[in-house]
């Protein structure tokens, strides 16, 4: 995989970094859905976006966004119920979508309660029921974290999942988390119209810079294979740029 440079959006604030962001999410959502009838987009999981959709769930972007033409899913889930403290999916609800109307159908969690292998199948068919058999599946916009040791969707270093090339879906036991994980894989990601990656806070400086300007090893630095067709964007703060030398 060639390595792809994105274009980085920089704020002083978070609180500047979620606006323009909420503000381009709206403008996605609405080009996606004057030219193709409808907006794809997968969640990101983790903590960086929940003040994202917690900002999309309120005015004017909760009203401007055509909810009932979007179609909701994750780019990745713990193998836990959806109730669980650690399910990306509750983390959604609570911040999104318990607050925006928007048919329940066209929320598409990933089943975290089932068995991994057999979540993964059923997410494929659910893919399905939306992209008919495009495959990969070609999101309108994917939206991820990055972690500190480079990860990003479930995908960590060093598993089997950044292996991946056929399926567009796959269950992956993650050691350092001692958790079974669900994740798209780098096909799905990398096939997506826009991917934003979304960092904040000094904690990513480190993997912010390795990812960016560090030598190209997406088998350690997993978020180093999202190298996708379409438009490829990182929004940050400055505290998780800090470490860049060229910002462009
Ligand atoms: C997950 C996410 C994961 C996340 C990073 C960053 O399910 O954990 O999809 O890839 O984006 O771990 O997490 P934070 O935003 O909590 O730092």
């Amino acid at each position: 995989m060639k390595r792809q440079t994105p274009r980085l959006h920089c704020f002083a604030t978070t609180i500047e970094l979620y606006e323009a962001t909420a503000q381009a999410f709206g403008e996605a959502a609405h080009a996606a859905i004057a030219t193709r009838g409808r907006f794809t987009v997968a969640l990101a999981g983790g903590s960086t976006p929940r003040a994202l959709y917690e900002r999309l769930a309120q005015p004017p972007y909760r009203d401007a966004v055509n909810w009932r033409g979007t179609e909701i899913f994750f780019g990745d889930e713990r193998c836990v119920p959806p109730d669980h403290a650690d399910s990306n999916a509750r983390m959604a609800r609570a911040a999104l979508l318990d607050h925006i109307i928007i048919p329940p159908d066209h929320i598409h969690r990933m089943r975290g309660e089932d068995e991994a292998h057999r979540a993964a199948h059923a997410y494929v068919r659910e893919l399905r029921q939306v992209f008919g058999r495009e495959h990969p599946p070609c999101f309108d916009l994917i939206l991820l974290g990055i972690g500190a040791n480079g990860h990003t969707a479930s995908l960590f270093p060093g598993t089997g999942a950044l292996r991946e090339r056929r399926r567009s879906v796959c269950a992956q036991y993650v050691e350092v988390q001692q958790q079974w994980r669900l994740t798209l894989t780098y096909p799905t990601l990398n096939a997506a119209r826009a991917v934003w990656v979304l960092a904040k806070g000094t904690d990513k400086a480190e993997a912010v810079q390795h990812a960016l300007e560090g030598p190209h090893e997406p088998e350690v630095w997993p978020i180093q294979g999202v190298t996708p067709q379409g438009s490829y964007l990182w929004w940050l703060d400055e505290a998780a740029a800090a470490r860049l030398n060229g910002i462009n």
